[in-house]
C-alpha cells in the first residue's frame, strides 16, 4: 500500500493506493453522516454497495455510463437526490467510478450549498492514474467538453487496484496512455519501465505505475494548482488529441487513444522512435484515418486556444518538456506535416 499527501494548504488531502481498500473506506472517509454515492451503470454494483454498507445513511445514484452523464441532466439528478435526502453542508458525496462520475460528482460537491465534502473512489485506470486527483471538476455543455466546472479538491482519494480486475483491456490501455504521457514529460525512469516490461508484466505492476504517475501529477498540482503555468504539461498530446476525440466521437475512440495520437507530432524524431513501439505494445493507435483539416478546425475553437495561439507542449528528450506558444497556423502546419507522412 502507498500513501501520498497532496500539500495544498487548507485543501491538502491523502491519496491511498493499494488492494482491497473498498471495504475499509470508513478508515479514511468520514461516513458517519448522510452520504450520496454516485456511480454509473457500467461500474459493478458491488463497489458502491461496499461503500454504502459503511455509511450511517446513504443513497446510491447510478447514472447512465458515458460522457452524456457529465451534463446538466446528470447534475440535476444528483441535486434532486440530495434535496430529497435533506442533505446539508455537513454531509458528503462519494464518487465510485471513472473520470465521468468523478468529474460530475466533484462539480456537484463544489456547488451544492456552496460546497460539501467530496471523496473519490476511482475505478478506471485513467481515473486512478490521473483524473481523481488535482481537483478539476466539470460537466460538458453546448457540445463543449468540460466547459462548466470548478477547481474543487477531494477530501481523500481511495485507489483500490482490485477494481481494475473487472475493467476491460481496452480501458486499461486507455489509462496507460495517460501514464505514458506523464512519463514522457517528467519521468524517464517510468518511461523506461513501460518500455522494458512486456504487456503482461505491466498488468502485474499496475500499482507501482499508478503510484509513479500520481507522484508526477502531485508534484505538478502542488506547484500550480490552478493551471497558471506548469500544470499545462498535463495537457501534453491533448490539444490535437481533443480534436481527434471530437471528430471521431461517432467511431467511439477513447480519450487515451486520442491522446496517444496527439503526442506523436509533439515529440522529437528520437523520442518518437521509442514512443511508437511502447504505444503499439499497449494496443494504442499510432495512426488513424481522420480528416486533418476538420480536426484542425476544431483546434481553432478549442478553449485552450487563446487569441489565435496554442500553448503547445513538446518533448525533445524523454523526461523533459518545453512549452512553446505557437500561432494556430504554425501548430496546424506541424500537425499536417506529421500526419501527411
Ligand atoms: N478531472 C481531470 O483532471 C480529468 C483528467 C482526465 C480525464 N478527465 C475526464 O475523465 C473522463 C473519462 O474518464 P474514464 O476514462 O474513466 O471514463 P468513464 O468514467 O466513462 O469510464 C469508462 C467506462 O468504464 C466503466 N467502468 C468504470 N469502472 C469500471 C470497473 N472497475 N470495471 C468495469 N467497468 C468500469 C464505466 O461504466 C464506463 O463505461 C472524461 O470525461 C474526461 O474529461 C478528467
Amino acid at each position: 500500500m502507498a500513501k501520498l499527501h497532496l500539500n495544498l494548504g487548507e485543501n491538502s488531502y491523502d491519496v491511498i493506493i493499494g488492494k482491497n481498500l473498498l471495504n475499509s473506506a470508513n478508515k479514511y472517509f468520514n461516513l458517519n453522516r448522510k452520504v450520496l454515492i454516485v456511480t454509473d451503470d457500467g461500474v459493478p454494483t458491488e463497489y458502491s454497495e461496499a461503500i454504502s454498507k459503511q455509511c450511517k445513511t446513504s443513497k446510491i445514484v447510478s447514472l447512465k455510463s458515458g460522457e452524456g452523464s457529465k451534463s446538466v441532466d446528470g447534475l440535476s439528478k444528483l441535486y434532486q437526490a440530495m434535496i430529497q435526502m435533506e442533505m446539508d453542508r455537513t454531509d458528503c458525496i462519494v464518487a465510485v467510478g471513472g473520470g465521468v462520475v468523478g468529474d460530475l460528482a466533484g462539480f456537484v460537491a463544489s456547488s451544492y450549498m456552496r460546497g460539501i465534502d467530496f471523496y473519490n473512489v476511482p475505478t478506471t485506470l485513467l481515473s486512478q492514474v490521473d483524473s481523481s486527483i488535482g481537483g478539476k471538476t466539470a460537466i460538458n455543455f453546448g457540445g463543449v467538453k468540460n466547459i462548466v466546472g470548478a477547481f474543487y479538491q477531494p477530501k481523500c482519494v481511495l485507489v483500490d487496484t482490485d477494481t481494475l480486475k473487472t475493467l476491460p483491456q481496452r480501458q486499461i490501455s486507455n489509462g496507460l496512455a495517460e501514464a505514458v504521457k506523464m512519463s514522457l514529460t517528467s519521468d524517464k525512469i517510468l518511461f523506461e519501465k513501460l518500455e522494458k516490461l512486456s504487456y503482461d508484466e505491466i498488468l502485474n505492476d499496475l500499482e507501482s505505475i499508478i503510484t509513479a504517475s500520481l507522484k508526477i501529477k502531485q508534484y505538478v498540482v502542488e506547484q500550480d494548482e490552478k493551471e497558471a503555468g506548469l500544470r499545462k504539461i498535463l495537457n501534453f498530446g491533448h490539444t490535437f488529441g481533443h480534436a481527434i476525440e471530437a471528430q471521431t466521437e461517432m467511431q467511439g475512440m477513447f480519450h487515451g487513444e486520442c491522446v496517444a495520437l496527439g503526442m506523436l507530432p509533439m515529440s522529437s524524431v528520437s523520442v518518437r522512435e521509442r514512443l511508437v513501439p511502447v504505444l503499439k505494445k499497449l494496443n494504442l493507435p499510432v495512426s488513424c484515418q481522420i480528416d486533418i483539416d476538420e480536426a484542425l478546425n476544431f483546434v481553432c475553437h478549442d478553449k485552450k486556444c487563446a487569441n489565435g495561439f496554442v500553448n503547445a507542449i513538446f518533448v525533445d528528450k524523454i523526461g523533459e518538456f518545453e512549452i512553446k506558444k505557437l500561432s494556430i497556423s504554425d501548430f496546424c502546419g506541424l500537425i499536417k506535416g506529421y500526419f501527411a507522412n
